[in-house]
């Protein structure tokens, strides 16, 4: 239940985590207890980017801090906090509701608030790290207060400090709370071709933020399957990223390869695309496969486990190596 791709798994230990004082209790309890100490600890959010390999057989911090809130204000923004359980989606709706936009972009990504920078997440034209401007957490390591500014946070594609020291794999960190900078001179940010032509053809040309969030949450939901119903880790793949001679040469050998210029000079190209050339749209290896709408998406059809997730992994990063020359790396965690 505590994982989106509904893979079978069970923890030795789980602590539900609702206010940042049980974290403070942990760290004297761990280092008063070396036999609790030495366990192998987990901070779990939302289960949406994860696939469970077998058992965990240490404790499972299972961040369930509620509470969302205006912080401050100033002369050019808004921020607003949220708590690291709340569920993503609500927190954005929240925002919008409460009059702070910004954040519509993200709407319908699965996960928490808190899990929210770990992978910077992104979508539609906006990642998190330009909204973000504090994080809170607690070290279990010292038991003390931490906080990191968006410079700290060395945010890059689906990337972090988080991430990058895999503080949430260690269980040394977990954040507590999320501080948003939603700056009030609103514009929308309709740069993604998908979400430029849905409010065109809807006659949308300057949309609010709840259009645009409405518009966003009706391209998803047409492309990528709810977890509720076809269990899913969201987009299974990063998007590759080549120096511009090897997509130039790429684009010579299979036209309507999609290519997408970064600041760097490198080019992105699209993983649902190279997989969907390799074959992969709604193909299936057992219990797993690929999803028939969106090819970067991986769904569990059935009573999989980790080890099924992993196999089609490896074929599929297998295929499009053979076919285009490309590794594909895992966007999810494995535990
Ligand atoms: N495409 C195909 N076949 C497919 C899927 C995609 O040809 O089966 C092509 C599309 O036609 C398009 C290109 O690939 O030309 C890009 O596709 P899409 O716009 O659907 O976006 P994406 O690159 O597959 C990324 C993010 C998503 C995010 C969307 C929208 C990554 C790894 N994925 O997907 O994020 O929602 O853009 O911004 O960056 C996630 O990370 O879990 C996630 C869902």
């Amino acid at each position: 239940r505590l994982n989106t791709l509904a893979l079978p798994a069970m923890a030795a230990h789980l602590l539900t985590v609702t206010e940042p004082a049980q974290l403070q209790a942990l760290h004297r309890a761990l280092a008063a207890d070396p036999a609790l100490a030495a366990l192998p600890r987990f901070v779990l959010g939302g289960g949406s980017n994860l696939v469970l390999t077998g058992d965990f057989p240490g404790l499972v911090l299972k961040m369930a801090i509620p509470g969302r809130e205006l912080v401050s204000e100033d002369a050019d923004a808004w921020y607003v906090a949220g708590g690291a359980g709340e569920n993503w989606h609500d927190f954005v709706l929240w925002t919008l509701q409460a009059g702070y936009p910004g954040l519509e972009n993200l709407a319908l990504i699965p996960g928490t608030v808190g899990a929210a920078p770990i992978q910077n997440i992104g979508a539609y034209g906006l990642e998190v790290a330009e909204r973000l401007h504090r994080v809170e957490a607690i070290d279990l390591e010292t038991g003390e207060e931490r906080t990191f500014t968006r410079d700290d946070c060395r945010f890059a594609y689906r990337d972090s400090l988080f991430k990058q020291q895999g503080w949430h794999l260690t269980g040394h960190i977990a954040i507590t709370r999320v501080v948003f900078r939603l700056p009030k001179a609103w514009q929308p940010i309709v740069r993604y071709a998908d979400l430029a032509r849905w409010l065109e053809e809807r006659g949308q040309f300057t949309p609010t933020p709840t259009q645009v969030a409405e518009a966003v949450m009706a391209i998803r939901r047409a492309k990528l399957p709810d977890p509720m119903a076809v269990p899913n880790a969201g987009s299974f793949f990063h998007n590759p990223v080549v120096d511009a001679a090897t997509a130039e040469r790429l684009a010579a050998a299979h036209p309507g390869l999609p290519r997408y210029p970064q600041p760097d000079g490198r080019i992105k190209l699209a993983a649902g695309w190279l997989i969907e050339q390799s074959g992969w749209k709604g193909k299936r290896l057992g219990p797993a496969g690929m999803y028939e709408k969106q090819a970067l998406v991986l769904v569990n059809l059935g009573g999989a486990k980790g080890a099924d997730v992993a196999a089609v992994m490896r074929a599929v990063q297998a295929d499009v190596a053979a076919k285009f020359g490309v590794t594909l790396t895992p966007e999810p965690i494995f535990v």
